[in-house]
């Protein structure tokens, strides 16, 4: 057993339902343990670079379990390594590392240990920490459920429950007008939030990143179905779907960024596309930012407490710089490095993609 007296909590990238439930069962843990204080981090790595932080007593952790979004505040855009100050006088970006302010925060607030709850950018940041001699312990989250060694990530089921209620009722509209409808979907890279999604509301279509689709194949499968008795078509589309030979399509570049990427626009080309070869009406809809909002599932808040306590449990342990992960159905580690620089792509072998085939799905291949 490591003798732990501070703890510091930080939430990185974007936010999903879950974090709040990561950060109590993080915090009650430590309180229940006793003689620990608990540090929140605010706003991410800012905070860490800033030195803003708070203590986090029970009246802090009570209440949030159901609550969406992060009590901690949380940022996408900042890496210590990489931090930008600003412009210069040519307007160029100016920028700076910042490993050594983010160790003096640590070393102002006696953190002997940080809890670190993010996804494949945040882990990335999380290499020079480590380097530097501070002991890290990571809690994998991402609406996009692409983080490396996990099977699952927090946020994932409560998006993919969002995902499915917006497609479903997509269902009703474009059954009552015989149209397309091709919903935009988050994801990033990875596929799995609109393959889940679409398969668990029967979608007619599915497009993911990892399957590179045809147009004329989709043309050809809604055509026929608004032959037969069905009239319309349910397209679940993921952000970072493209054609064969075709280039994902971005919305926004966010220099400052540890991913200066930003994904989003596809739905609406192959609706265009569907409509101008086809003739039939089709319409598109971007979810967006909803998919990250609200409350988290039951399962979400389940594999937050049991990753929140687990981790605890390494920190008690001196079992630092690791990831917890859930692997086959056990709760196990790996080292966070092995998450960096990394994604967790659908593999084409999917049980997902297999069972979505065998109830006539098209992905467009
Ligand atoms: O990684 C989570 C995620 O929601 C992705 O699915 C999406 O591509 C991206 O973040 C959006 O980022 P932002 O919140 O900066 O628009």
């Amino acid at each position: 057993m490591t003798a732990i007296k501070t703890i510091g909590i930080l939430t990185g990238g974007g936010d999903c339902p879950g974090l709040n439930a990561a950060i109590r069962g993080i915090g009650k843990a430590a309180l229940t343990k006793g003689g620990i204080d608990i540090i929140g981090i605010e706003d991410g790595y800012q905070g860490l670079i800033e030195n803003r932080t708070k203590r986090l007593g029970v009246e802090d952790l009570s209440g949030i379990l159901s609550r969406g979004g992060t009590i901690l505040g949380t940022n996408n855009r900042c890496a210590p390594e990489r931090y930008y100050t600003g412009k210069d006088s040519e307007g160029n970006g100016v920028y700076e590392n910042a490993i050594d302010k983010c160790m003096a925060t640590v070393e102002s607030n006696n953190i002997d240990v940080l809890f670190i709850i993010g996804g494949d950018g945040t882990f990335t940041c999380t290499a020079p920490l480590i380097e530097q001699g501070l002991p890290c312990i990571g809690i994998p989250k991402t609406i996009d459920n692409d983080i490396y060694g996990t099977d699952i990530t927090i946020g994932f089921t409560t998006a993919t429950r969002i995902g499915t209620m917006a497609l479903d009722r997509l269902h009703s509209t474009g059954d009552s007008h015989q149209r397309v409808m091709v919903c935009e979907l988050m994801g990033r890279n990875a596929g799995w939030l609109t393959l889940a999604s679409g398969l668990a509301s029967g979608s007619d279509v599915i497009l993911i990143p990892e399957i590179p689709y045809e147009i004329d194949n989709i043309c050809d499968f809604v055509s026929q179905r608004k032959g037969d008795h069905s009239g319309f078509s349910i397209i679940a589309c993921a952000e970072g779907a493209h054609a064969k030979n075709g280039t994902k399509v971005v919305s926004e570049r966010i220099e400052t960024s540890p991913d200066p990427i930003r994904l989003g626009g596809i739905g609406r080309q192959v609706a265009y596309d569907i409509e101008q070869r086809t003739g039939i009406e089709s319409r598109t809809t971007a979810l967006g930012h909803i998919q990250r909002g609200g409350e988290p599932s039951s399962v979400d808040r389940l594999l937050a407490t049991t990753f929140a306590t687990a981790a605890f449990g390494c920190a008690l342990e001196g079992d630092f710089n690791k990831m917890v992960v859930l692997k086959d159905g056990h709760i196990g580690t790996q080292a966070i490095l092995e998450a960096a620089h990394k994604q967790r792509l659908v593999p084409l072998d999917s049980r997902f993609i297999s069972s979505a085939r065998a109830v006539k799905t098209c992905f467009g291949d």
